[in-house]
C-alpha cells in the first residue's frame, strides 16, 4: 500500500471521510472523466466498481487501488445490453449489500454529417448514451427506493440544449438524458434518491480526442473559443461530480450544472478578449457638413 501518496487532485475540496462505506457503480470508470471519478470517491473512503467493455481499460485502475488500499473491483459490461445490465447490478447488491451511487458517465461519439449517419452508427451512440443510462438508472434505482435513498450523477453536454452540427446521435441522446435527469428526480424524490447531471465543455480526455478533435489545429480552434482560454481538465470536471455526489448537495436534484469555462455563455463571440474598441471619431470633413446643414453627417 502506498498510504503517502497525495488524494487524487478531485478530491482536495472535500473531507477525507465525504463517501465513507458508501457503495459505488461508475460507467466507464476505466478511463478519463470516469476514471477521475472513481479515483476521487474510492479515495474519500468508498467502495468503487467500474463498469465497461474492456478489461485493458480497468487495469490502471485496479493496480492503482492496489497500491492505495482502496475497496475497488471491475466488471465487464456493455450498458447498450439492459439483461446485462440487470444481472451486473443485481451482483453488484448481493456482493456489497446496497447500492449507494451511481455515475452514468459511458458514452460513445465520433463526428458525422447527419445526412451521412447509418442506422447502426446512429444506434451505437444512442444505445450507449440514452439506453444504457435509462437501464443502469432503472435497475440501480430499484434498489436504491428499496433502501430508502441514493445518489446518481448523469453526464450530458451543453449541445444537449444548444445543438450542435456533426454530433446530432450524442445530442439528442444527451438531450434524453437530461430530460431523464429532470423526470426521475422528482419521480424519485420521495424515495430519497437524487438524480442530477453535469454538462462539460471540452476537456481533455483520450476518447475525446481520438473521436472529436484528432487534428491539433480543430483543438486549437476550439479552444479559442472558450472565456478562460483553455479547455477543462479531467480532475476539475471530477471535482464538481464528487461535490454533487456527496452530502453537501443533499438538497439538490434533477440540477445540471455546466462546467465549461464560460464557452456556453459566448458560443460565438462577435469581439476578442482584450480588443478594445473605440468610438469612431467624426472625421473634420463630417464636422463642417454637420455645422453648415445642422444635421449629422454620419
Ligand atoms: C461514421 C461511424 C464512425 C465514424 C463508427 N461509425 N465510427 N460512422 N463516422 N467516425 C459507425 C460504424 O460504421 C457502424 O455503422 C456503427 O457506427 C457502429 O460502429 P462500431 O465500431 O461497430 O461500434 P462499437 O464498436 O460499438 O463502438 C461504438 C462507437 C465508438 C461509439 C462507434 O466510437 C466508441 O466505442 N466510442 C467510445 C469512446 C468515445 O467515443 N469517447 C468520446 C466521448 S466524448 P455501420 O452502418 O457501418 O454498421 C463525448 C462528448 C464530447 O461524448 C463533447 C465535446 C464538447
Ligand atoms: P472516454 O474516456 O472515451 O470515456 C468513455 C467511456 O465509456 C470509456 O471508459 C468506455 O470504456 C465507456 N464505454 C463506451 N461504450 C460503452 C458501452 N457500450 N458500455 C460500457 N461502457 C462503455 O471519454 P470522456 O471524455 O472521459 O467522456 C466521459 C463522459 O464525459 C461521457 O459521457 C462524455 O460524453 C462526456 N463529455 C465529454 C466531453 C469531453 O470533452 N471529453 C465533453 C462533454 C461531455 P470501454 O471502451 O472499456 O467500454
Amino acid at each position: 500500500m502506498d498510504s503517502d501518496d497525495p488524494l487524487p487532485a478531485s478530491a482536495r475540496w472535500l473531507p477525507p471521510d465525504a463517501f465513507h462505506g458508501q457503495r459505488a457503480f461508475v460507467t466507464g470508470g476505466g478511463t478519463g472523466l470516469g476514471l477521475e471519478i472513481s479515483r476521487g470517491l474510492a479515495a474519500l473512503g468508498a467502495h468503487v466498481t467500474i463498469a465497461s467493455r474492456s478489461t485493458e481499460h480497468h487495469a490502471g485502475f485496479l493496480e492503482e487501488a492496489t497500491r492505495k488500499g482502496w475497496s475497488a473491483e471491475a466488471v465487464v459490461l456493455d450498458v447498450r445490453e439492459d439483461p446485462e445490465v440487470r444481472s451486473r447490478l443485481q451482483e453488484f447488491v448481493n456482493r456489497h449489500g446496497g447500492i449507494d451511487l451511481l455515475v452514468n458517465n459511458a458514452a460513445g461519439n465520433f463526428v458525422c454529417p447527419a445526412e451521412r449517419l447509418s442506422h447502426n452508427a446512429w444506434r451505437a451512440v444512442l444505445g450507449i448514451v440514452l439506453d444504457g443510462t435509462f437501464s443502469c438508472s432503472k435497475y440501480a434505482g430499484r434498489h436504491m427506493i428499496a433502501a430508502g435513498g441514493g445518489a446518481m450523477l448523469n453526464v450530458v453536454a451543453t449541445y444537449a440544449w444548444t445543438g450542435m452540427p456533426g454530433v446530432v446521435h450524442s445530442a439528442s441522446a444527451k438531450a434524453g438524458v437530461l430530460a431523464m435527469t429532470r423526470t426521475l428526480a422528482a419521480e424519485w424524490a420521495q424515495h430519497g434518491v437524487r438524480v442530477n447531471a453535469i454538462a462539460p465543455g471540452p476537456f481533455h480526455s483520450e476518447g475525446a480526442q481520438g473521436n472529436l478533435w484528432p487534428d491539433p489545429a480543430v483543438e486549437q480552434r476550439m479552444r479559442a473559443k472558450v472565456p478562460m482560454g483553455r479547455f477543462g481538465n479531467t480532475d476539475e470536471v471530477a471535482a464538481q461530480c464528487l461535490h454533487l455526489l456527496s452530502g453537501a448537495s443533499e438538497y439538490v436534484t434533477g440540477e445540471c450544472l455546466v462546467i465549461d469555462g464560460g464557452l456556453s455563455l459566448a458560443p460565438g463571440r462577435m469581439w476578442e478578449p482584450g480588443e478594445r474598441l473605440q468610438r469612431r471619431r467624426r472625421t473634420s470633413e463630417e464636422s463642417a457638413a454637420e455645422d453648415s446643414t445642422g444635421e449629422s453627417a454620419s
